[in-house]
């Protein structure tokens, strides 16, 4: 990307229009959750509790101007009303039986939003057993060749845009996680990619014929799932060749998140971690998914890596070079989406004296995460027609393996992932951006 496409402040096109949220996993939790939420809130009846978009703020200029404004007021963002919301699923429900199915909301509110949740309902999913061992997809497109099934969900998409009026869309991965698939030739370059598309290559998987589409037909692409999908050379050409930008991968929701709070809090004090144990139950379909070891090893390698970037080993070796760091993810249907997670960590500090911090959580996993697809929604939309494509680095705050561009290290402190991200926002709005050194009220 070359510094002058980027549109900055009044250059920044305009939010006005509808601005179609189309989803592969429609049916699921996490979906269902972020849709009738958006409703709810469109309707007066809760607040978008857990969103930056929607609650943030962000402070402008030197601390005694007392300029702080609402991000949504600072930078031209599409609003709820504006939002329309589409996708794909192997189950044939709408919204309103997927929400009672997924169990995460109360029925009385599922009752009151019922013709709304009604109403949407998802396109056949481009699906393959190989990639999701634990679903058998019921509802899913009859095409077999991958530039075929590619036409079809583009296809759908014309159709969504057609139907609802819609200028604009952004597609944002919420489908199960798929099984581990290591970087092979095929990913390497989008020329082996599409070559591969030709002969139906089988690491090619169905979330990155999504992206695929999605990225070919201009819309942005956020993966909310630890599986590759754009974050390969192949599709990161192809979205700069597109000028669309991306974003991933996984949700940092829930037992990540709170490691990535406590542990910059225990290396900025120079404690010692000798481990990290990480263990939760959970029964949602999601947690059906990461029972099978294939699937459960993607999801693995994401949250494995957090502690390394935060904790950086190699500088500090007395500190943090053998910590042992153990997640275990365990099926228990009992708990739905209420999912309870706990945390032992093993600290030493002042002449190596050991200590323990003891953490459980009981979360909801699709509460910590509908109001993370909102934000990249409005987000990714923001950037494209602020000008920005390939990968979006700022978004990082948003995921538990960030995407970055080859050769950088990602980052994973959710503080300065937040500080990256409202500095783009002041970078973009020409407003300086802030460093914290405070030395300037002090310095005359
Ligand atoms: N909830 C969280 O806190 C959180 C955090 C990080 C990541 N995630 C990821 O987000 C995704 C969604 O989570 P969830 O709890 O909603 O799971 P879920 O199982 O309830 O929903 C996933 C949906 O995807 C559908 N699906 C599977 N393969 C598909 C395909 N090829 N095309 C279209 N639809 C497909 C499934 O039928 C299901 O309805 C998962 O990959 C999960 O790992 C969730």
């Amino acid at each position: 990307m070359k510094e002058k496409e980027i549109r900055k402040k009044d250059d920044i096109l305009s939010a006005k229009g509808r601005l179609g949220v189309l989803l592969p996993g429609l049916a699921g939790a996490v979906s269902t959750t972020f849709i009738a939420g958006v409703e709810a809130v469109r309707r007066g009846m809760a607040l978008p509790i857990g969103s930056l978009t929607q609650m943030g703020t962000i402070r402008l200029g030197k601390r005694t101007e007392g300029r702080v404004p609402k991000i949504k007021d600072f930078i031209p963002l599409a609003s709820l009303e504006d939002l329309v919301f589409g996708g794909w699923d192997i189950f044939p429900d709408n919204l309103y039986d997927a929400c009672l199915k997924a169990q995460v909301l109360e029925k009385n509110l599922v009752e009151t939003l019922k013709d709304f949740l009604g109403s949407i309902k998802p396109y056949p999913a481009v699906f393959r057993q190989e990639f999701v061992h634990n679903l058998q997809g019921e509802y899913v497109k009859k095409e077999t060749n991958y530039l075929d099934l590619i036409e079809a969900l583009k296809a759908d998409i014309e159709d969504f845009k057609k139907k609802n009026n819609v200028d604009r869309c952004v597609m944002v991965w919420c489908g199960s996680t798929e099984a581990y698939l290591p970087l092979k030739d095929v990913h390497k370059s989008l020329a082996n990619f599409e070559e591969g598309l030709k002969r139906n290559d089988p690491d090619i998987a169905p979330s990155m014929l999504y992206a695929y589409a999605a990225i070919t037909s201009g819309i942005p692409f956020v993966n909310g799932a630890p599986n590759l999908t754009v974050d390969i050379p192949a599709l990161i050409e192809l979205a700069e060749k597109h000028k669309v930008p991306i974003a991933g991968k996984d949700f940092k929701t829930g037992q990540t998140l709170l490691k990535t709070i406590i542990a910059p809090g225990i290396k900025a004090r120079m404690l010692g971690l000798k481990g990290w144990f990480s263990t939760n139950i959970l029964g949602n379909r999601d947690g059906l998914v990461l029972d099978d070891a294939a699937s459960f090893k993607t999801k693995e390698i994401s949250k494995r890596s957090v502690l390394d970037y935060i904790l950086q080993p190699d500088v500090y070796p007395e500190l943090y070079k053998d910590v042992y760091h153990k997640v275990r993810i365990n099926y228990y249907p009992p708990r739905g989406d209420n999912k309870e997670a706990w945390d032992n960590i093993d600290i030493f500090g002042w002449l190596g004296y050991k200590m323990q911090i003891k953490v459980n959580f009981l979360c909801r996993d699709s509460i910590l995460a509908a109001p993370v697809v909102l934000d990249l929604a409005l987000f990714i939309d923001f950037a494209q027609r602020a000008g920005l494509y390939g990968i979006q680095e700022w978004l990082s705050f948003y995921f538990k393996s960030p995407m970055v561009k080859e050769g950088l290290y990602p980052e994973h402190d959710l503080f300065i992932q937040l500080m990256k991200l409202k500095n783009t926002l002041r970078f973009l709005m020409k407003e300086d951006e802030i460093t914290h050194t405070g030395l300037d009220y002090y310095v005359e």
